[in-house]
C-alpha cells in the first residue's frame, strides 16, 4: 500500500509504527468496502481492478505523490485524510445504500487517521527547528495536492450535474473545497505552519477563506496518468497481482478439496 506502506519499517517508534500499520490496514479495508459496493451494480471485481492496470478506472490523483519523509506521512493523514473526510462525511448520506452503508464506517476510520496525522504534525512542530522545517516543507508539497483531491472546478465538472440531481453527490466539488480550506486553516495556525498560499485571506463578506486558483494543468496532467508516480504505482500493483497468483492458486484449490470432502 503506497505510499504509506513504505514508510512502516521506517516509522520513528514502536507506537508510530503500531498506528501506522493500523492506519494501512483500514485502508486496504475500504478498498474491499468499495468494491463490494460496486458489485452490488452488477459488476466485476477481477474487471474493475485489471481497468485499473490498463488506465481505464481512474483512481485519487493524491495516490501519485510521493512520500518523501516522515513528516509527509503525517501531513498525509492530516490534510489527504482530511480531504477525504470533508468528501466522505457528505457521502454517508448518499443516495445509493450499499455506498452511504460503506461510507459510515469508512469515516470512522479516517477520522482516526487524520488524527493520527495531526498528532505526529503537533509533535514535529514542537521539536527541533530541523524538525518543524520538515513539517513546514511536507505542507508545501501536499497543500494544494490535497484541494485538488476535490476534483475539477465545478465549471469544469462533467458528472456533478447529474450527480446531484441523483443526489449522489450532495454537495459540488467546489463546495466540499471551500470548506475544507476554512476548516484547515485554524488547524495550519495551531501547529504554527504557514500555508503556501500567499492570496489566502479570510474574507468578512463571503464568510470563506480566499484562495488562488489550483494549477489545473497539473492536476490534469497527474489524472492522465502523467504525476510524478502514476507508472511507479501501477506497476507496483501489477507486481502485487503477479506474486499474489500462487496464494490466490492456493486458497482457491483448499477451498474446492474441502468442499470435496464436505460433499463426500
Ligand atoms: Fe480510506
Ligand atoms: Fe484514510
Amino acid at each position: 500500500m503506497l505510499p504509506e506502506g513504505n514508510w512502516i519499517t521506517r516509522a520513528p517508534n514502536l507506537r508510530r509504527k503500531a498506528v501506522l500499520l493500523a492506519k494501512v490496514q483500514d485502508e486496504a479495508g475500504h478498498g474491499l468496502y468499495l468494491y463490494s459496493a460496486t458489485e452490488t451494480l452488477g459488476a466485476d471485481r477481477e474487471q474493475l481492478i485489471d481497468d485499473m492496470h490498463s488506465g481505464k478506472a481512474k483512481y485519487s490523483s493524491i495516490f501519485n505523490y510521493p512520500a518523501l519523509t516522515w513528516a509527509d506521512i503525517g501531513t498525509i493523514g492530516w490534510l489527504v485524510d482530511g480531504a477525504a473526510i470533508m468528501n466522505q462525511v457528505a457521502l454517508c448520506r448518499t443516495s445509493y445504500g450499499p455506498y452511504a452503508r460503506a461510507m459510515v464506517k469508512i469515516c470512522k476510520e479516517e477520522s482516526f487517521h487524520q488524527r493520527q496525522g495531526y498528532e505526529s504534525l503537533i509533535t514535529l512542530c514542537n521539536g527541533t527547528p530541523q524538525q518543524k522545517a520538515m513539517a513546514q516543507d511536507a505542507m508545501n508539497r501536499f497543500w494544494w495536492p490535497a484541494l485538488m483531491m476535490f476534483g475539477p472546478s465545478d465549471a469544469d465538472s462533467t458528472h456533478s450535474d447529474q450527480s446531484i440531481k441523483w443526489k449522489i453527490k450532495r454537495f459540488t466539488n467546489d463546495e466540499l473545497r471551500q470548506s475544507f480550506v476554512d476548516a484547515t486553516v485554524p488547524q495550519a495556525e495551531i501547529l504554527g505552519l504557514t500555508i503556501p498560499d500567499p492570496n489566502l485571506k479570510w474574507n468578512e463578506e463571503r464568510g470563506h477563506y480566499d484562495f488562488s486558483e489550483i494549477n489545473w494543468e497539473e492536476f490534469w496532467q497527474v489524472v492522465k496518468g502523467n504525476g510524478p508516480c502514476n507508472k511507479e504505482r501501477i506497476a507496483a500493483r501489477l507486481k502485487a497481482k503477479e506474486e499474489g497468483l500462487w496464494v490466490r492458486e492456493a486458497a482457491n484449490a483448499f477451498a474446492k478439496k474441502r468442499a470435496m470432502k464436505k460433499s463426500a
